[in-house]
């Protein structure tokens, strides 16, 4: 059934070896490997509902407190609230970098069933817990397992997806992030009455189906071929690719495709590929240093939008500026944050990411600034609250349909095969990094005996997106509709601001055809081998 999905392919010379048609059940197998945003989006949610039920501050606090969200006296210490949220972020940085090197070792795939693993038993120490002591290393554990998840789940949908539909599949593994908040907060809500320890222990060990379910998944999946060509396995790169485009691996499109993603590799192979070269090759578009740190200062921005602010902080901050139903302000966004993403699955492919990006910060910025303006003029009143609310789910659209994606997509592109799997680790790492700065600072700009800056704090929301619209318009290149080794070329060959109209006159398997190499030695003998 070719054709129903939305596709953004390019015209040009180069363009015209055709991709097999995108099949529905090709697109199912691409897009399974999204359910690992379950994992994040989960896990980044729940624990701030846990931490808020009166059982667990019974459990796990000390008695004595006098701080009113106390239950019977009983509450954590705050460095201690602090670290049992943050240690996950911690995990998360160090597993994601880690991801990176073992990604290129053992596979792609066995490195996102390798942090199932790693996961699962985080979530054992979680549930086993009844003492800070215990539940902290278990986070900490969980989160070098969503570590490997992250980084490596977003390389893994990039490497095998057909290049018409790479964007729409790699957003559903943001919507899948937004499913796991939005699953989170409903499992911590249904439970947060209960008095014994099913009200933390069920939310806790949900967890766990998540992982399950991945890394199960997972393993009836193939393998990305992009690492089958990187390790010369080249009769299973064609396998991989069979199965991944539902075509025979002796057919035309599959030929095409392998030529292609091992011409490039041969391009390319006389980088080297470690962590080192990550940073080599100056501030040319096509260099190393220079995607690296687009790649990683895309994933800081997008955490500088100030989305979190709202996931992590929005019901204590909606009570603190005098809105009733704080509770349910927050669902609400988390909702609009659900039901606006998959817009990003046809915008992605025919509006580009760069158009996303650009315009899904004014979008966001113009939001921000109307909540500062009117709540610092009109502070109090009816007419802010309800500005607030609005515009705060206005704000959460945007987000949802631009950056939320779009960020995760442009990582899975940019890089270069040797580097690849360290660059989007790179990249996810810094993801983690300014999720956890920006959760950490956020309370001291607003809470009332420090910054107290109430909504004024959306004038640095604001801000720091406006600075948002000029990253993207100056530095993020359009990747629509090309292969990843395309991308390549045009980043060789044109400056960001005139990618959108750049068009592949060229192809790395023409290139060697022309001139021996590639395809004689490298893919034709498989022509004449049972793949
Ligand atoms: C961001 C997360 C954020 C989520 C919200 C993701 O793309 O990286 O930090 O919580 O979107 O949907």
């Amino acid at each position: 059934m070719p054709g129903w999905a939305p596709s953004s392919v390019r015209r040009g010379g180069g363009g015209s070896r055709v991709e097999a048609p995108v099949t529905v059940r090709g697109y199912l197998l691409c897009v399974f490997a999204a359910f690992g945003g379950i994992l994040f989006g989960y896990d980044s949610g729940y624990i701030n509902g846990v931490l808020g039920m009166n059982y667990v501050k019974l459990e796990f606090g000390h008695p004595g407190s006098i701080d009113p969200s106390a239950y019977q006296g009983h509450l954590y210490a705050t460095r201690e609230k602090s670290l049992i949220t943050s240690i996950l972020s911690a995990g998360t940085f160090f597993g994601a970098l880690f991801a990176g090197s073992l990604a290129d070792w053992v596979g792609r795939r066995a490195t996102i069933i390798a942090g199932c693993a790693v996961f699962s038993l985080g979530v054992v120490l979680q549930v086993a817990a009844t003492t800070v002591a215990l539940l902290v290393p278990g986070r900490l554990i969980a989160g070098i397992g969503v570590g490997f998840v992250s980084a490596i789940i977003i390389l893994y949908m990039s490497e095998v997806a057909p290049k018409s539909v790479r964007g729409a599949i790699v957003s559903g593994y943001q919507f899948c992030i937004t499913i796991g908040l939005l699953l989170a907060a409903v499992v911590d809500q249904s439970t947060s009455t209960r008095m014994d320890t099913t009200s933390y222990r069920i939310p806790m060990g949900l967890q766990w189906l998540w992982a399950l379910i991945l890394g199960v998944g997972l393993f009836l999946l193939p393998e990305s071929p992009r690492w089958y060509v990187k390790k010369d396995r080249l009769e299973e790169a064609a396998k991989a690719l069979a199965t991944l485009r539902g075509q025979p691996a002796d057919s035309p499109y599959i030929k095409d495709e392998l030529a292609e993603l091992v011409a490039n590799y041969r391009h390319e192979a006389h980088m080297q590929t470690g962590w080192a070269d990550c940073f080599r090759g100056g501030w040319k578009p096509s260099g190393n240093l220079r995607r690296v740190v687009l790649g990683m200062a895309l994933q800081m921005m997008q955490q500088w939008t100030g989305v979190n602010f709202i996931f992590y902080y929005g019901t204590t901050f909606f009570t603190q500026v005098g809105i009733k139903n704080a509770f349910l302000i927050s669902m609400i966004t988390t909702a609009v944050n659900v039901g606006s993403t998959p817009i990003s699955f046809w915008t992605i492919e025919k509006l580009g990411r760069r158009t996303l990006l650009i315009y899904g910060a004014i979008g966001m910025l113009v939001c921000e600034f109307i909540i500062a303006i009117v709540g610092t003029v009109a502070e109090g009143s009816q007419a802010a609250g309800y500005c607030l609310i609005i515009f705060t789910c206005i704000y959460i659209f945007f987000f949802a349909s631009t950056w939320g994606p779009a960020a995760w997509v442009v990582i899975g592109e940019i890089f270069p095969l040797p580097i690849r799997a360290k660059g989007v680790a790179l990249a996810t790492a810094s993801n983690w990094f300014w999720n956890f700065v920006i959760g950490f600072i956020t309370p001291y700009m607003v809470d009332a005996d420090y910054g107290n800056m109430r909504t004024k704090v959306f004038f640095v929301w604001g801000a720091t997106c406006t600075l948002c619209v000029v990253f993207a318009w100056l530095l993020v290149p359009e990747t629509k509709g090309l292969s990843l080794e395309q991308v390549d070329r045009m980043l060789e060959q044109t400056t960001p601001r005139n990618s959108s109209k750049w068009e592949p006159t060229f192809s790395y398997a023409d290139e060697d055809a022309k001139t021996g190499p590639g395809r004689a030695s490298g893919v034709e003998h498989l022509e004449h081998s049972h793949v």
